[in-house]
């Protein structure tokens, strides 16, 4: 795959409008010893730049853009329309949102304007306009960043009217509004278009997430994500109509559940994200963030935030560790990313991310550890040139996400509150990480047929034609896996009639016909053919065979013997069912059976605690090679022999890395 880059960006967010200039010339010199060659500008800035409804003063921004074109970086350029200037809130006081609970907000935060608002787009608009015009032809602002981590709601009375042209446009009639949402239940009928109201904590919600009318609730949710999507295509065509060759995009947030993000890539010239794990947050799961990012375009992006060591918001904000930052930045590449960018350059001096890392700490000097791991990364990255930009991530596992599942699946009422997407997904492709096999994070419209193996785990919606392409999928020899929660309801959160597990039941051969739900406290327990036993709680689906065969049964309460994990042949391949949260070792089981039917490999033969990547380009295989562990690991044996693009040394059996090593080992492809 040819690059989207000329070499790797390393850089950030960068602020000199908040400092003194006295302090830029000092910043460059600190950058240079870091490798520095990128910087993301203008992110909050529209009040400086346009500081009242007619004036706009670029004289800051030129001068910025003077320096960083100087010293031959790559401009990642803001367009600053994600923090209203005070001057718009007290004139239009309707730019602001109104939130879940219908408070319209005041001056003040981020993320803050009514995506509806005609006074906000107006004005982002002519922002965006002002920007590129002036900006356009500097060759070094190849990098457009829109807006910055969209994701407000708003249920004001401006969004409510939008949101019935939405309805309009989608439904066509009121009638089938009413069916959609089943508005016969507590006789919610409607008659006309106006009398549908926002689904807040002042209508339908019940609580912060759950929803007496989950249909309204996940169209509210898709019209959000539209209108929040149609002001970044508002901003980005202005800038393509002047430079059409620009790369654009805008910072997402993983797994954030607010936008449609497969919807949103289509959109967007490139992926570009913000990770911030937390202290406690598994790799499995930063792996798992990454391999999504990377999915929704299926091609490189780009890692536009990470902390260069601390972060401000969280619970427990805890440093790097030493080599910490490096490992997880190659971690970032050996999933797909092409470029690696911090917030922040300079740490600020004041508001709410004064504790927020950067590269320059509030030291002001380059005399700090922060930075020497820092320098030490970015001469590194600099040395691979553009060796491995573009290098894609060859998989035969791919894993369903799919954001309206995602919504329905949390918004519906029961039958368990402690039911989380982002976490069964997980538990699913934790086995795959630990196990090294290289996973795709695919939407439901996926070309399945590049896979051997799709899971698809809690596929509780199952949206029109899916079921069929699933069908032929395995028919054709793929293996399937599905689990509880699967099947259930239509687009629309509508129950599909006749039965558990709805369309996917043919396929799967069996019936569900009851779903019990467990408390935490609460086990039953499964046993294999094999006579091993695994726990087992969350959801415990009573199901009957039709056609599939049980691998493990219940061990214990009125549905001891009926089945928990099931198999069944279906044309030339398999459904595996799985019928309750199994713990680790027995989902273990169940998938290691799967991985052998579908004849899938990990990257390396053995058996390892390290993570072991594998990205490819057409001359090379580069191998990722990681301690994640906090104990020295051995290399595997396979692995001797290759090259390692950091150093140039000779990897050698018997080798070890120490917590936080990372290798890069090289292979020809012939
Ligand atoms: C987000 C934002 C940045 C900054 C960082 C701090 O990712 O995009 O502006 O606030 O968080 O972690
Ligand atoms: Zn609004």
């Amino acid at each position: 795959m040819k690059s989207k880059f000329k070499r790797i960006l390393y850089g950030g967010d960068y602020n000199p409008n908040q400092w003194p200039e006295e302090i830029w010339a000092e910043d460059m010199r600190i950058f240079r010893d870091a490798h520095i060659n990128s910087a993301t500008i203008n992110v909050f800035s529209w009040a400086k730049i346009q500081p009242s409804e007619n004036v706009y003063d670029f004289s800051c921004l030129d001068k910025m853009i003077d320096m960083l074109s100087r010293e031959n970086y790559d401009i990642v350029l803001a367009t600053s329309t994600a923090a209203l200037p005070a001057w718009m809130v007290k004139k239009y006081p309707e730019v602001m949102s109104t939130d879940y609970e219908g408070r319209q907000h005041h001056f003040g935060q981020r993320h803050n304007a009514c995506p509806n608002s005609l006074v906000y787009q107006k004005y982002a608009k002519a922002l965006t306009a002002k920007l590129v015009e002036r900006y356009g032809d500097n060759p070094h602002i190849t990098y457009w960043h829109i807006n910055n981590e969209y994701g407000a709601e708003c249920y004001c009375d401006n969004c409510k009217k939008a949101f019935h042209v939405w309805l309009k446009d989608k439904y066509k009639t009121i009638h089938a509004v009413n069916t959609a949402w089943n508005m016969e239940f507590w006789g919610h009928t409607i008659y006309d278009w106006d009398e549908i109201v926002v689904p807040n904590a002042l209508g339908e919600g019940i609580g912060k997430e759950k929803t007496a009318f989950s249909g309204i609730s996940i169209d509210y949710r898709r019209f959000i994500s539209d209108s929040l999507l149609s002001n970044y295509k508002m901003e980005r065509d202005v800038i393509r109509a002047k430079q059409p060759h620009a790369l654009i995009t805008t910072n997402l947030m993983g797994t954030f559940k607010g936008l449609d993000y497969f919807k949103w890539a289509k959109e967007m010239d490139i992926v570009s994200w913000d990770n911030y794990p937390a202290y406690d947050t598994p790799w499995s799961q930063v792996a798992m963030t990454h391999d999504l990012m990377r999915g929704l375009k299926n091609e490189p992006f780009m890692l536009m935030e990470q902390t260069p060591s601390q972060q401000n918001w969280q619970k427990y904000n805890s440093l790097k560790r030493p080599g910490q930052m490096r490992a997880q930045s190659y971690q970032t590449l050996a999933h797909g990313a092409d470029t690696i960018q911090f917030f922040q350059l300079r740490r600020s001096v004041g508001g709410c991310e004064k504790f927020h890392g950067a590269i320059i700490a509030h030291a002001g000097t380059e005399n700090t550890r922060v930075f020497r791991e820092t320098a030490q990364l970015g001469s590194e990255l600099e040395s691979f040139g553009n060796k491995t930009l573009g290098s894609a991530n060859p998989s035969r596992v791919g894993i369903i996400f799919d954001w309206d599942n995602y919504w329905a699946l949390e918004y519906t009422s029961g039958p368990s509150e402690d039911l989380k997407y982002v976490e069964q997904i997980h538990n699913y492709y934790k086995f795959f990480y630990n196990k090294n096999i290289s996973v795709d994070m695919i939407p439901v419209d996926a070309d399945f047929s590049q896979y051997n193996l799709i899971a698809a785990p809690v596929l509780y919606m199952v949206k029109d034609n899916m079921a069929e392409e699933l069908e032929s999928f395995v028919a054709n020899g793929g293996t399937l896996i599905t689990s509880f929660m699967s099947g259930i309801v239509d687009q629309s959160d509508n129950v599909h009639l006749g039965g558990y597990p709805g369309p996917l039941r043919s396929m799967a051969g069996v019936w569900v016909e009851e779903i019990d739900a467990l408390a935490p406290e609460q086990k039953n327990h499964a046993r294999f053919t094999d006579g091993t036993t695994a726990s087992c709680g969350l959801l415990c689906d009573l199901m009957h065979l039709e056609g599939a065969e049980a691998l493990a049964v219940y061990e214990d309460d009125f549905y001891q013997g009926m089945p928990v994990v099931t198999r069944n042949h279906f044309g030339k391949g398999n459904v595996y069912y799985v019928g309750s949260q199994l713990d680790e070792t027995g989902l273990e089981k169940v998938l290691t059976q799967a991985v052998a039917d579908a004849g899938v490999t990990p990257v390396i033969p053995e058996a390892t605690q390290l993570e072991v990547t594998v990205r490819e380009s057409e001359t090379t295989r580069f191998y990722y090679v990681m301690n994640f562990t906090g104990e020295a690991q051995p290399l595997p044996d396979s692995l001797a022999g290759k090259t390692d693009l950091i150093t140039g040394e000779t990897a050698k059996c018997g080798d070890s890395l120490k917590p936080w090593d990372v290798l890069l080992l090289t292979e020809m492809i012939h």
